[in-house]
This record gives C-alpha cells, sequence and structure tokens, in this order.
C-alpha cells in the first residue's frame, strides 16, 4: 500500500497563532505588564531605588510610560511584517497600560514632588515648557482611554473612532519632546535618541503605507 506522504510542517506563523489566540495570552500580557509597577513598588518597600526613590519612581514611571506608547504603535506594523493578524488583540491593552503608568507618572510627580498642592502643580505646569509638553501628552491619552471600549467603538462609528484615535501620534511626539527637553538640561541624550529612532520607523512605515495607498487609489 502507498504510503501517505508527509504533512508539511506549518508556517512559523500559523503555528504562533493558536498560542496568541489562547484565553490565558491576554491574561499573562496583563500580569506581565504589572510587573514594572510591582519592581517600583517593591524597591520603594525595601529601600532599594537608590539614594533619590522619589526621583526613580517619577522617572521609572515616565520611562514605562513611553515603552508602552512604543509597543502599542508597535503591534500593527510587527502584525503585518511577521503575518500573525492575532496579535491585533493585544493593542488596546498595551495602550491602556501605556495610559495607566502614564497616570502613574503623574500622581507620583504630584505626590512626592509637589505635595498634592495644586497650585504649586499648576504653576509648575506653567513655568517649566517640559511639564507643560508631558501634560498635554497625558492629556492627549484622556479621549484615546476614555473610547478605547467597545461600546464607544460602536456609538462613533469606525472612521470616527479611527480619526480619533490618530491622537496617539502627537501623543507619542510630545511625549518625546517631553523626554528630549528633560534631557537637554543634562546634556543627556543617548536614551532619547534610541526612543525617537524606535518612534521614527513605527511611524515613518505608516506614512509610506499612506502614501502607497493614495498611489493606488490613483
Ligand atoms: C504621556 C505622558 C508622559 C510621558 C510618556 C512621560 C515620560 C517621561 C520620561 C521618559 C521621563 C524621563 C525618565 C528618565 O529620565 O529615565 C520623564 C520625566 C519626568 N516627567 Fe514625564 N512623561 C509624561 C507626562 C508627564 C506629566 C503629565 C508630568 C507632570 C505634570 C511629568 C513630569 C515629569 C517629571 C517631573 C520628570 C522627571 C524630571 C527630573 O527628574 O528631572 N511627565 N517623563
Amino acid at each position: 500500500m502507498p504510503s501517505a506522504a508527509p504533512a508539511a510542517a506549518p508556517p512559523a506563523a500559523a503555528r504562533r497563532r493558536p498560542l496568541l489566540l489562547h484565553p490565558a495570552a491576554k491574561v499573562l500580557l496583563f500580569v506581565a505588564a504589572l510587573l514594572p509597577l510591582a519592581w517600583y513598588v517593591w524597591g520603594a518597600v525595601a529601600n532599594t531605588l537608590g539614594a533619590n526613590p522619589a526621583e526613580a519612581l517619577i522617572r521609572g514611571m515616565g520611562d514605562w510610560t513611553l515603552r508602552f506608547l512604543c509597543l502599542t504603535l508597535a503591534v500593527t506594523p510587527v502584525r503585518q511584517w511577521t503575518n500573525t493578524p492575532a496579535l491585533a488583540r493585544f493593542r488596546r491593552m498595551l495602550g491602556l497600560f501605556a495610559f495607566f503608568y502614564g497616570c502613574l507618572h503623574f500622581l507620583c510627580y504630584a505626590w512626592l514632588d509637589k505635595d498634592l498642592l495644586l497650585a504649586d502643580i499648576v504653576t509648575d505646569i506653567a513655568k517649566r515648557p517640559f511639564i507643560l509638553v508631558g501634560t498635554l501628552s497625558l492629556l492627549l491619552m484622556l479621549p484615546l482611554a476614555a473610547t478605547s471600549f467597545n461600546r464607544a467603538i460602536k456609538a462613533l462609528g469606525a472612521p470616527r473612532w479611527q480619526r480619533l484615535h490618530r491622537l496617539v501620534y502627537a501623543t507619542v511626539l510630545l511625549a518625546l519632546l517631553h523626554f528630549f527637553w528633560m534631557r537637554a538640561g543634562k546634556n543627556n541624550f543617548a536614551e532619547v535618541g534610541v526612543y525617537a529612532a524606535i518612534v521614527a520607523v513605527l511611524l515613518g512605515w505608516r506614512v509610506l503605507n499612506a502614501v502607497r495607498a493614495r498611489r493606488a487609489r490613483r
């Protein structure tokens, strides 16, 4: 009897799909996204955050806000480059974690730097341009977070929702400017350069795609 030919191995992207579609994948991402917070809380309790724990907390939360913003922006390009549509289901959670860490960053600043004194916070925002730019960036994230749920998408309609969510580009650019301005005072641009390069690739890819799509429509 002729033996059946061995079935060809599924491509790598197809093998990744069941893992990414598993309900536990979102739970894992949720837990992983809370690890930076756990690390800083543990550091504050165990007093291992260095000579200036308040500064370490404020900066750490700021770093993670920017990292989650970059991860959110990376979902669509990576999904297309690797032919892994299932990645799309993690974008909303990553975006909400960017907002969550942004709120913690602001709270740490307001509490540890300004003793929760509203007048001092407002004066600082008006006085220091890098704080103003950070505040604008966080404020732009508000409508994004508020409309990240299915009911909001339905109420707004997909085209309007998509237009509104382009605010994420302004958010990340303002966040970069905030970081650049803060480090400019210390003449230390190495890290800012790395984030700027990542954002340039992620936004550049979108611009290129938009130009190609427009040309194809002509
Ligand atoms: C989406 C919004 C924001 C992002 C992505 C962001 C990100 C960052 C980053 C990456 C840093 C530098 C951390 C480091 O040096 O490793 C930073 C520092 C800082 N940010 Fe933000 N930030 C945001 C909003 C805000 C807001 C709303 C405020 C206050 C109103 C603020 C106040 C500060 C302060 C006080 C520092 C530390 C400055 C210093 O230590 O000299 N940021 N932020």
